[in-house]
């Protein structure tokens, strides 16, 4: 669906994007997770036609963004970081008219918006006009207009940010139904962690416009980071010994250790200390999150810069 060779963007001083070469299959949700300024939306907007790249090369659903820009469009949804649908008409007439420019008999236009004003809980505030609807209300119309010919392949810069738990759930809901129903493929960028933890297949990293880590999920963490295992012991004098035989590192009477696998390695542990005579008194084990990832790659935090 995607392949990009050294696709490079450079704005005057500024490289934004910096030689990403990758490739997406048909039917895959990749999550672009990176700071402020990574270069995640220049990306999109390339892949989208609405900017040239500056340097290298990239096909979207088999034609080349820069020499076939219509052709690319034609198959792909794209919902931008900004709002998109206007201001004075109603949001059910917005999405209307969007779904008749890309070409949906009248007929099929309306009872496609219906749909998608049902699905993304639009109903109550579809007949107001755009202008008076509230930030969250917007997004999830922009998102509407961006599903609305039912495309193959949708990218989606930050689809959730601003919106309230309740509703990022929903679209999360939606994204995930519609590559499984319709096996759209998907690309969307996020700042939520945990969003590209839990609804993405595939997580590429960015960062300085270059692409530092590229796995599921579960790879990612395990691979880059790992689970942490903390033992308790009743004396500082066990801690020492329970540390030389796990190779942990002691603090007070706690042993950290690590592990690709925590709840795994616990009971084999266990054992082992008991055969040397050592009681273990408590066991915690702790999961590493995508910011970990992040963290170990770079030596910063998302979360951070995010503050
Ligand atoms: N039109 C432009 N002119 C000059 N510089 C630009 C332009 N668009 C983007 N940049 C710069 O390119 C870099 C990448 O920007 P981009 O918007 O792609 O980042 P991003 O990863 O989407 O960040 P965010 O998480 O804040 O949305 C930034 O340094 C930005 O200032
Ligand atoms: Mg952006």
């Amino acid at each position: 669906m995607i392949a990009t060779r050294e696709l490079t963007k450079r704005f005057k001083s500024v490289t934004a994007v910096d030689g990403i070469t990758l490739e997406v299959a048909d039917g895959e949700l990749v999550a672009l997770l990176g700071p402020n300024g990574a270069g995640k939306s220049t990306t999109l907007r390339m892949l989208t036609t609405l900017i040239p790249p500056t340097g290298g090369s990239a096909e979207v659903a088999g034609f080349d963004v820069v020499a076939k820009q219509r052709e690319v469009r034609r198959r792909i949804g794209y919902i931008g970081q900004g709002n998109g649908a206007g201001h004075s008409q109603r949001g059910r007439d917005e999405l209307i008219s969007q779904g008749r420019a890309y070409g949906l008999p009248v007929r099929q236009a309306r009872a496609r918006a219906g749909e998608l004003i049902e699905s993304l809980g639009l109903g109550e505030v579809a007949d107001r006009t755009v202008s008076s609807l509230s930030g969250g209300q917007r997004r999830r119309l922009d998102i509407a207009m961006g599903l609305i010919h039912a495309p193959e392949l949708l990218f989606l810069d930050e689809p959730s940010t601003g919106l309230d738990p309740q509703n990022r759930a929903n679209l999360q809901e939606h994204i995930v139904g519609l590559r499984r129903e319709h096996g759209t493929t998907i690309v969307l960028t996020t700042h939520y962690l945990e969003e590209a933890d839990s609804i993405a297949e595939r997580v590429i990293v960015i960062d300085h416009g270059r692409i530092i880590a590229d796995d599921t999920p579960q790879r990612l963490k395990a691979k880059h980071v790992g689970d942490r295992v903390f033992l308790g012991f009743g004396s500082e004098t066990d801690a020492t010994t329970a540390a030389g035989l796990l190779n942990g590192v002691r603090e007070g009477d706690r042993v950290q250790v690590s592990a690709d696998d925590g709840p795994r390695m616990v009971p084999g542990a266990i054992e082992e200390l008991r055969t040397a005579g050592v009681a273990v008194h408590s066991v915690e084990v702790t999961r590493p999150t995508l910011d970990d990832v992040f963290l170990t790659l770079t030596g910063r935090s998302l979360r951070n810069e995010e503050a």
